[in-house]
C-alpha cells in the first residue's frame, strides 16, 4: 500500500452568465450595499438551461487536458452535489455517459458545501489501496436550481459552478500530494440548514404545489458562528496532527460564503489575509464546487509555487465540515 495519493490535474468552470448586485436589486427588496457590506458578495454565476452535469463536464474535461490524460485512462468518477440533473440515474453515471465512457464505477456523495472534500477523501483512499487508480473526482452545484429568488435572505447569497481534480496513486510533475484530510460532521445542528422539499420527509404529491421547503432555509446567523468555530477548530486539528503551525502555510482556500466568515477565520489562525484566496466576490457561495473552484483559479494565476504548503477547509449542511492539507511538488 502508498502512502499518498496525489492531485494531477485540476479545472473549473462557471457558465457565462452574470447575477450582479444590481440585477437583485430589481428582484428583490436588497441593495449592492447590504450584500456587499454584509458577504462580500458583488456577483454571481448563474445557468440558463445548463445542468449539473453540464458545469461537471466542462470542468472535467479542463481537469484532464492539464493532467495530460484521455477519459478512458479515468478508474473511477465520484461526483461531490446536492443538485445533480435528476434523483435517478445519479449524476455521475450522467457524466460518464457525456465523457464517453462506461462501465467504471460512479458514485454521487452529498455533504453540501464540504462535499468536494469528502469525495476527496475517498478516492485518497481507493487510490491508497489501488495505487493503479486514476479517479475523477468533480463537485458541481446548479444552487440557483434550489434558491427562491423571492427570498432575499437566501437568493443573494448562492452562484452556479463546477471544479474537478484527477487524483491518482502515482506521483508526477506538478502535482499535489495529498498529505492529509480530515472530515466531521455533527447531525444534530442539520436543522439549521436545509433543503427537504422532495424528500421523504416532504414527498411531493400529485396536484400539490411546491413550498418554501424545496429551497434552501437558513438560520444565517447561527450559521455563520458554527462555520468560523468548526473550520478554526479542524484546521488547528489538522496542523497540529502534521506538525504544522499556521506560519508554514502558503496558501489557505477556505470555503467561499463569506468575506466576513474568512477574515474571522484567518484572524482566529492568525494568518495573514495576504496568504488567503478569496473569490467570492466573484462568484458567492457555490457549495461544493466552492474549493475546487477557487484552488483551480489560484492554480491558473500562479499563485502556488514548488514546494508551497496549502490549507483547504470547507464547512455546509449537515452540518459537514472538512480540511486537507496539500503540498505541491514541482
Ligand atoms: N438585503 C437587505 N436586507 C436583508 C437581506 C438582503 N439581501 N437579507 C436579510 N436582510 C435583513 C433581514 O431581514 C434583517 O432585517 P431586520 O433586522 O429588520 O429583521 C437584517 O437584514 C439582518 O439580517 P441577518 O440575517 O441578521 O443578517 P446577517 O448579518 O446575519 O447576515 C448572512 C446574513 C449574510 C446570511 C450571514 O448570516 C451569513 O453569511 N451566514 C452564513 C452563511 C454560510 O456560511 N453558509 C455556509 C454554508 S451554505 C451550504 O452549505 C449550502
Amino acid at each position: 500500500m502508498s502512502n499518498f495519493a496525489y492531485i494531477v490535474g485540476v479545472g473549473h468552470f462557471v457558465p457565462d452568465k452574470i447575477l450582479t448586485n444590481q440585477d437583485l436589486e430589481q428582484m428583490v427588496d436588497t441593495s449592492d450595499e447590504w450584500i456587499t457590506t454584509r458577504t462580500g458578495i458583488k456577483k454571481r454565476h448563474v445557468v440558463q438551461d445548463e445542468t449539473c452535469s453540464d458545469l461537471a463536464l466542462k470542468a472535467s474535461q479542463q481537469a484532464l487536458q492539464q493532467a495530460k490524460m484521455d477519459p478512458a485512462e479515468l478508474t473511477h468518477i465520484i461526483l461531490a452535489t446536492f443538485t445533480p440533473d435528476a434523483y435517478v440515474p445519479n449524476g455521475s453515471t450522467v457524466l460518464q455517459t457525456k465523457l464517453g465512457l462506461n462501465q467504471i464505477p460512479c458514485f454521487d456523495i452529498n455533504a453540501a458545501c464540504t462535499g468536494f472534500l469528502y469525495a476527496l477523501e475517498l478516492a485518497r483512499n481507493i487510490c491508497l489501496v489501488n495505487p493503479k487508480a486514476q479517479v475523477l473526482v468533480v463537485a458541481s452545484e446548479v444552487l440557483t436550481s434550489r434558491v427562491n429568488f423571492q427570498d432575499r435572505s437566501t437568493c443573494v447569497l448562492f452562484g452556479d459552478a463546477a471544479g474537478a481534480v484527477i487524483v491518482s496513486g502515482q506521483k508526477r510533475e506538478n502535482s499535489f500530494q495529498i498529505t492529509d484530510v480530515c472530515l466531521k460532521a455533527d447531525g444534530s445542528l442539520g436543522p439549521l440548514l436545509s433543503v427537504i422539499g422532495g424528500g421523504s420527509s416532504h414527498p411531493p404529491r400529485l396536484g400539490l404545489s411546491i413550498d418554501e421547503k424545496y429551497f434552501v432555509q437558513m438560520q444565517g446567523q447561527e450559521v455563520f458562528k458554527h462555520a468560523v468555530r468548526s473550520m478554526a477548530s479542524i484546521c488547528e486539528e489538522i496542523l497540529s496532527k502534521n506538525n504544522l503551525s499556521s506560519q508554514d502555510i502558503n496558501l489557505f482556500i477556505p470555503h467561499q460564503a463569506n468575506i466576513r466568515i474568512i477574515e474571522a477565520l484567518a484572524k482566529k489562525l492568525k494568518l495573514p489575509l495576504s496568504n488567503v484566496y478569496v473569490n467570492v466576490q466573484d462568484y458567492g457561495n457555490t457549495s461544493a464546487a466552492s474549493i475546487p473552484l477557487a484552488f483551480s483559479e489560484a492554480y491558473q494565476k500562479g499563485k502556488i509555487s514548488s514546494g508551497d504548503k496549502v490549507l483547504l477547509v470547507a464547512f455546509g449542511g449537515g452540518f459537514t465540515w472538512g480540511a486537507s492539507v496539500l503540498d505541491f511538488i514541482e
